[in-house]
């Protein structure tokens, strides 16, 4: 099974990929997946979308070429996990525009969140979660949830809590697995 991480920041100092490279780890250590890590910023998605409704396109045949190259990189994937930051109680412009350049690739796609912020990111989540359904995504619980981010990691990288949030995110894989494997 593979699980394609997202680093859904694109924040100049973002904590983004830190968050990702902890969660990445995290996936290694559980051996369910494989997994890929990749960067909203190298994705590079214009804001622009295509004349199509991504809704109305089949076969991932979207006009513009980085909108075909991130269709096929959640296409590969069995399940998706963002690692998204909560941005004035909702989250990054730069995750909605991921979300809406695609459609199909969605659907039934299992999806797991590894928020952060000041608190856990709860309005991201809550905010998010409208968006996640109408795509229909297939989102799990629970979610990680890290607080307080930029003192969460100290210079070498440990995680404060590391066994809680280890916890959380080796229930969200089980819950990706079991979803991954009932399809
Ligand atoms: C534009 C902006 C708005 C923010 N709004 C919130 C917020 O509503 N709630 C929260 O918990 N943190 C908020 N923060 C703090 C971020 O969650 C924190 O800076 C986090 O590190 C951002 O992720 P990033 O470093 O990967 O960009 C905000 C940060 C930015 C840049």
């Amino acid at each position: 099974m593979k699980i394609l991480i997202v680093i859904a920041s694109v924040r100049n100092g973002r904590s983004g990929a830190k968050v990702a490279d902890w969660f990445n780890d995290q996936v290694t250590k559980d051996g369910r997946f494989e997994s890929e890590v990749v960067d909203l910023i190298d994705v590079n998605l214009p804001y622009e979308l295509g004349q199509t409704l991504p809704s109305q396109i089949q076969n991932s045949e979207y006009e513009f070429e980085e909108t075909r190259a991130w269709a096929k990189q959640v296409s590969d994937a069995d399940a998706v996990v963002f690692v998204s930051p909560e941005y004035n109680h909702g989250y990054s412009a730069s995750l909605k525009n991921a979300i809406d350049h695609l459609f199909a690739e969605w659907n039934n796609k299992p999806v797991g969140f590894v928020n952060y912020g000041s608190t856990g990111a709860p309005y991201s989540f809550v905010a998010i979660s409208m968006v996640a359904q109408w795509v229909k995504m297939a989102v799990v619980q629970p979610r990680v949830a890290i607080p307080e981010i930029w003192a969460a990691f100290a210079d070498d990288g440990t995680l404060a809590h590391a066994d809680y949030h280890e916890f959380e995110a080796q229930r969200m894989l089980g819950a990706l697995a079991e979803k991954v494997q009932s399809d």
